[in-house]
């Protein structure tokens, strides 16, 4: 616990506060406590940002009922809140406690009260170190995202640099090197150069980060996410996950699939913002060729992930873009557009794909589908970018994308030069 606390005491004798700010010190808790008389007082003093915690005389002549309870709770609801009271009654507390009050303390004696109140501030200290750390790994998620955006705009970047510097060097053969426009032109070809190896640098660096696939099980990866996932859609949405053993291991990196959960679990906390239910599902589906296509995957076996919502949904519009990088509904500041593209992009370099169900209003449905280890040969863990998957049986076989730079060939005796383009990417296999 950080002291010294920074204690609001909603309370009309400064006798009684200082009774207070002696018992919580003679507990060795150090504390300032401010005194505080009327409404606006507190919301004045909720502005502050290092509140620890309020304490709040009950009844107070200038505050009906638990309306100081919940000014606190609509102003700073990471703060905890604590009545001190002569006396509860049952029913009065009943309503206090599910308004958000953290505990009651009887008075006169505060013997309780250094208790309730490291508890209190210890508890919401842990919260918000917890909310930190999920924030922290969906914004290393978008990290990731930026990083595969880099990588695209270098590969397209390269097939115009090779054009660039193909020509150039065309025209360095026609015109004789006394050619005053010879000059110019090498200076052309030498820019040229210098980006083309820039791009390179940018899409080593790209690659060094593309993550570390090993054979994993999504029930493990599912429930290793479930206590973040839990804490990432709050109180008012219930979680459930159901797991099924029979589900076999795919080829991934785990902290890449958490991020795909995150995602689409921040998504589904956003669609219900007064609460709903979200499910977390994993299970096994032997594809044929008609339902690998609308996944666009591979026939064979595969293991599913679905993640189900009871949110706002959907209408055709939203569906049609929300897997494109930067495409966002939410209020600027709140939302970057990168979640899903980043999410597509992560399931798209496994080899799988993923099916979208959403309706206004009768919430969302994902289903990932990842093609399967199905049966039990070792793989060994190799760079994404340079991996082309095979899986042994009747499982889903797939070429992994590759970022290779274009090649520019010219025929014998032409003057002509031609693209080869590297390998792009298949298009998205995202059905809404
Ligand atoms: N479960 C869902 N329910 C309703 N709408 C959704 C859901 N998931 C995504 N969307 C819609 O798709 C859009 C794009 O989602 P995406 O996750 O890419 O970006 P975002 O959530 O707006 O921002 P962020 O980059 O912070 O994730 C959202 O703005 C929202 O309109
Ligand atoms: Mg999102």
């Amino acid at each position: 616990m950080r002291t010294p606390l920074s204690v609001i005491v909603i309370e009309d004798s400064l006798e009684e506060v200082k009774r207070i700010e002696a018992a919580l010190t003679s507990e060795g808790i150090s504390c300032h406590c401010q005194q505080v008389n009327t409404p606006a007082d507190l919301v004045a003093a909720l502005v502050y940002e290092d509140v620890s915690i309020v304490l709040s005389h009950y009844p107070h002549p200038a505050f009906e009922g638990i309306s100081a309870l919940k000014t606190t709770k609509d102003k700073r609801p990471d703060v905890p809140f604590v009545f001190l009271s002569t006396a509860f009654d049952e029913e009065s507390t009943v309503e206090m406690l599910k308004s958000g009050a953290t505990d009651c303390v009887l008075k006169p004696c505060l013997c309780m009260l250094a208790l309730v109140v490291r508890r209190a501030v210890a508890e919401t200290e842990g919260r918000n170190a917890r909310k930190q750390l999920e924030t922290m790994l969906v914004e290393a998620g978008k990290m990731e995202v930026v990083g595969r955006l880099t990588a695209g705009i270098a590969h397209d970047f390269n097939n115009l640099l090779a054009v660039i510097n193909g020509y150039s060097d065309l025209l360095l053969e026609k015109i004789p090197e006394t050619d005053p426009v010879s000059r110019d032109v090498r200076q052309i070809s030498l820019a040229g150069d210098r980006a083309a190896k820039l791009t390179r640098e940018l899409l080593d660096f790209t690659r060094r980060h593309g993550g570390h696939q090993k054979a994993v099980k999504l029930n493990s990866i599912v429930a290793d996410v479930e206590m973040l996932v839990r804490h990432l859609v709050g109180e008012k949405v219930r979680l459930i996950t159901k797991l099924d053993p029979r589900v076999a291991s795919i080829m991934a990196d785990p902290t890449l699939i958490e991020q795909v959960i995150m995602n689409l679990a921040a998504n589904a906390r956003d669609a219900m913002p007064g609460g709903g239910i979200l499910q977390i599902a994993c299970c096994a589906d032997n594809l044929q060729e008609e339902a690998a296509s609308a996944a666009g995957v591979m026939p064979g076996h595969h293991a599913v992930l679905t993640v189900t919502d009871t949110g706002s949904g959907m209408d055709e519009s939203t569906k049609a873009r929300m897997f494109e990088p930067f495409f966002t509904t939410k209020e600027a500041g709140k939302g970057t557009g990168l979640g899903l593209w980043s999410a597509f992009e992560i399931v798209e370099q496994l080899g799988g794909g993923i099916i979208v169900e959403s309706e206004p209003g009768r919430g969302t449905t994902f289903r990932i589908y990842f093609p399967m280890i199905t049966c039990g040969e070792a793989l060994s863990t190799r760079q994404t970018n340079d991996l082309e998957v095979r899986k042994c049986g009747d499982g889903p076989r797939r070429k992994q994308r590759e970022l290779r730079p274009p090649v520019l060939a010219r025929s014998p005796g032409s003057s002509e030069y031609t693209i080869l383009p590297g390998h792009r990417p298949p298009a998205s296999s995202q059905k809404a």
